[in-house]
């Protein structure tokens, strides 16, 4: 029997993490598979893009798009254009993208015009909030998609609220947590706390990244909150480039106690994760992770389309709320003495049951 091609589509760096653990899964069973992985250059500095590929030990892309930033309608536009005639040329049995971000749409909108069988990984979750682009890439994307693999068990009920056949839902758990799982001794060994000065258990970690923080007159409040937390136990903020290009633009910088540093590498950043008294985000993948290893989580967000890591897990939502981040080391004990729980199927095997669904379903 021929082997079915599965055709991944990634762009930035949450994707990888995604996407790694079914590569691995498919190259697991290179008898029936043939995959193949395209990048469209949504994320290309080393530091957001090929450092993730060397950890995660996914190989190099077979091809890589190198759509960069720009606008929405340009950034989507591109990765539309670009991927196409990949698609035509490979004719794969099935495209496979995660997540929420513009390659994923841009992706999943290409294949299904194709007629491509299309899967998307992490499918039904929903913030409700579609002046969030996320939204937007989650809500399209689920609708032109033959397979809707979900890892929350919330996913289901928006899915078929929204028209999707039933059949076409599959909870398979967490791809994401696939890799912490793969890499969970390499984390441990990394140790970056020590290598950055600082105590484990003895300091937050801080990752901001959304435009709805980062690109208006919020993040210089959250800067000053920032200071006052960090006059009270050390606060160490490793800034995405967006991020960062707005902090120079308000000349925000670093304060006694804040330490500001170049995105890290997946070690690296799970490293201080596992050991940080909490963490203070605005990512969706963070709060998943924060979940799975129980550090208490606070997000700078309204909403969340990850509820399940605040009803189950270690997550408090803050709001969109500045002046909250006060209340960080007060909720840190509060949390840490909640029971809280793992979400089910967050166990390391995902990409395992996503791979055993294409081999029955394709
Ligand atoms: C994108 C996703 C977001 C995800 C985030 C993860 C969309 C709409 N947004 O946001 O959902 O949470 O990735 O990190 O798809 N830049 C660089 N180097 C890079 C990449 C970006 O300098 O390698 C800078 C550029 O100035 C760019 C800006 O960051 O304009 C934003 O990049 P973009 O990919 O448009 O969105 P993100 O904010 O990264």
């Amino acid at each position: 029997m021929a082997r079915k091609k599965i055709l991944s589509v990634v762009g930035t760096r949450p994707n990888f993490m995604k996407t790694g653990p079914i590569q691995a899964a498919l190259a697991q069973r290179d008898e029936e598979f043939d995959p193949v992985l395209v990048h469209t250059g949504q994320h290309y500095d080393t530091a957001m893009s090929d450092i993730f590929f060397e950890e995660l030990g996914i190989g190099a892309p077979d091809h890589m798009l190198d759509v960069g930033s720009g606008t929405h309608a340009q950034q989507t536009a591109r990765v539309m254009e670009r991927l196409e005639p990949v698609l035509e040329a490979e004719r794969p049995d099935l495209v496979l993208v995660p997540g929420d971000v513009n390659s994923t749409l841009a992706a999943a909108l290409v294949a299904a015009k194709l007629g491509i069988p299309l899967g998307h990984v992490e499918a039904g979750l929903r913030s409700f909030d579609r002046t969030m682009p996320e939204e937007i890439n989650r809500v399209l994307t689920d609708q032109v998609s033959d397979f809707l693999f979900t890892h929350s068990p919330e996913a289901e009920e928006h899915l078929l609220r929204e028209g999707c056949a039933g059949e076409a839902i599959h909870y398979v758990g967490n791809t994401m947590i696939d890799t912490l799982v793969a890499l969970r001794e390499r984390i441990e060994a990394q140790g970056e706390v020590t290598a950055r000065g600082l105590e484990p258990g003895g300091f937050v970690l801080v990752t901001l990244h959304r435009p709805a923080l980062v690109d208006g007159a919020l993040l210089e409040e959250a800067f000053r909150q920032l200071a006052g937390l960090a006059a009270q136990i050390p606060v160490f903020f490793p800034a995405h480039p967006r991020t960062r290009k707005n902090m120079e633009r308000l000349g925000a910088a670093a304060a006694p106690g804040l330490e500001i540093v170049d995105p890290l590498g997946y070690l690296e950043f799970l490293s201080l994760l596992s050991a940080a008294a909490g963490v203070l985000t605005d990512s969706g993948g963070i709060q998943e992770e924060a979940t799975f290893l129980g550090v208490p989580c606070f997000t700078l967000r309204d909403n969340t389309e990850r509820p399940v890591t605040a009803s189950m897990g270690t997550n408090v939502l803050l709001g969109l709320r500045p002046e909250r981040i006060a209340e960080v080391p007060a909720l840190i004990d509060e949390v840490r003495a909640r029971e809280a729980k793992v979400p089910p199927l967050w166990d390391g095997a995902a990409a395992g049951r996503i791979v055993e669904v294409i081999a029955r379903g394709i």
